[in-house]
């Protein structure tokens, strides 16, 4: 019997492409690939990958073609919206790749709501959702659908207003556009399918999960060292972000002072750092963890 492996659908080029994979490295896959090369195999892990197009990855994972995929929300519900027989799954979201879907209209057009659209023109490559929110507003419009550069649309007046999705905002800046109204916050999703796997393959992702909780957690977190008076001890303590339990040990002729090491589960900021020193604390280190399993 061969041993069994899973597949993993991932964006091959684009926003997420980049950031899917560093996130494969963190879960201690190394997997190098030449530019076009569309399928590769872990070496230490049992996974295999697939690049393609991010539109099919939902599509690819519902039809069992793969087992799982790492795609952005927007485009894992605009599929969903779109679909009848769609039969994927969120499995995890993972954080990062955050954007939003949203309405953009000419800068100096006024916009309250979606009602505001009513018999217009609207550019997307987002259809199904579109039409879902225009469906919930009683509203009619035209669809415009276009696969890519739909912020170019109302400038050439074929549309009077676009939804497409928007990180930094400055691809709609650039072309005398701006936010209207959000229609779906959106982050990188891992997905699988709904039908039941071997045990083996609920294994491999069971395995796979844990890692990647594992490096998300430690990204998180950080430790953190000090040397703290032993009266002083419970202020800041109490000022370490999202510490459990911390380790006090004794200081080598340390008098009154005690080492505080902490793992904080939230970012901590200079204005932290400030506090506790003004505490009492002294020697403060802040350190990256690198990998966490809890
Ligand atoms: C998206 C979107 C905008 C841009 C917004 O395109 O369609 O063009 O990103 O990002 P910004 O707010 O940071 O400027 P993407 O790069 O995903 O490519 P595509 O339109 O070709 O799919
Ligand atoms: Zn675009």
């Amino acid at each position: 019997m061969t041993a069994e492996r899973i597949r993993i659908a991932l964006q091959k080029s684009g926003r997420m492409a980049e950031d899917s994979m560093a996130l494969l490295r963190k879960c201690g896959l190394h997997i190098d690939r030449s530019k076009d090369q569309l399928f590769c195999r872990a070496k230490e892990m049992p996974i295999d990958l697939m690049m393609i197009r991010d539109d099919d990855i939902p599509g690819f994972v519902s039809s069992g073609i793969c087992d799982l995929g790492i795609v952005g929300e927007n485009v894992f519900a605009e599929e969903k919206a779109a679909g009848e027989t769609f039969a994927a799954q969120i499995l995890e979201r993972l954080g990062f790749s955050f954007c939003r879907l949203s309405i953009a209209v000419p800068d100096g057009k006024a916009y309250e709501s979606l009602a505001n659209l009513q018999g217009q023109t609207i550019a997307t490559s987002y259809p199904a959702l579109l039409q879902k929110a225009l469906r919930d507003e009683g509203v009619e419009a035209k669809i415009l659908l276009m696969t890519g550069s739909v912020e170019v649309a109302p400038r050439l007046k074929i549309a009077d207003a676009i939804c497409d999705i928007v990180a930094s905002g400055a691809t709609l800046a650039s072309n005398g556009l701006h936010e209207a109204e959000v229609l779906i916050r959106s982050e990188a999703l891992l997905i699988r399918g709904q039908g039941a796997l071997s045990p083996e393959k609920e294994d491999i992702i069971k395995r796979l999960l844990r890692r990647m909780r594992g490096a998300t957690q430690a990204e998180d977190s950080k430790y953190i060292m000090l040397h703290a008076p032993r009266r002083q001890l419970d202020d800041i303590v109490g000022l370490l972000p999202g510490a459990e339990s911390p380790t006090i040990l004794p200081l080598q002729g340390g008098g009154d002072k005690v080492a505080v090491h902490a793992v904080c589960r939230e970012a901590v900021f200079w204005e932290t750092m400030e506090r506790l020193q003004e505490a009492g604390a002294s020697a403060i280190l802040v350190l990256p963890i690198e990998k966490m399993m809890i």
